[in-house]
């Protein structure tokens, strides 16, 4: 199976931005480690980065016949990206939405996901960790 992974806003920037939530490791470090796991599923993994909403929608959009599932994690855009829920739903492919740190007991504004509203399962909290069990989630979805 072929998986795409997509991190939004300033997650470049791991390793950087306030380590004591995200903590020390890079986000080079991140590309590692999820290739590793993508590896120990036998999956076939992209990922991809961007700081812009635009390109973000474009890149699901891009997943349409491509991608078997999609592993997201959305950064700020969580939060407030109509635009983002929507290419979700419109190619419509399973989607696992992934975040670091734990958002619910953060700020207030953390506590609300566009993309949840699609997501097929919501992991949060869990570190780099986040991602291997999003990808095992649809490895065994698929049998890969
Ligand atoms: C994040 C949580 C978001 O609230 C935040 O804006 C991020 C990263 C996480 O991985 O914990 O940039 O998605």
């Amino acid at each position: 199976m072929k998986v795409k992974v997509i991190n939004g806003p300033n997650l470049n920037m791991l390793g950087i931005r306030e380590p004591e939530v995200y903590g020390k490791a890079t986000y080079k470090d991140l590309v590692e480690f999820i290739e590793q796991a993508s590896k120990a599923f036998s999956m076939e993994c992209d990922i991809f980065q961007s700081n812009h909403e635009g390109d973000i929608v474009t890149e699901i959009q891009n997943c349409l016949g491509v991608y078997d599932g999609i592993v997201i994690n959305p950064a700020a855009y969580t939060h407030t990206s109509v635009a983002i829920l929507d290419a979700l739903k419109a190619v419509s492919l399973p989607t696992v939405e992934v975040h670091i740190s734990d958002v619910d007991s953060r700020e207030e504004f953390r506590k609300f996901s566009y993309v949840s509203l699609y997501a097929e399962k919501v992991i949060k909290g869990k570190g780099f960790e986040g991602y291997k069990e999003a990808l095992g989630y649809l490895a065994d979805k698929f049998g890969s």
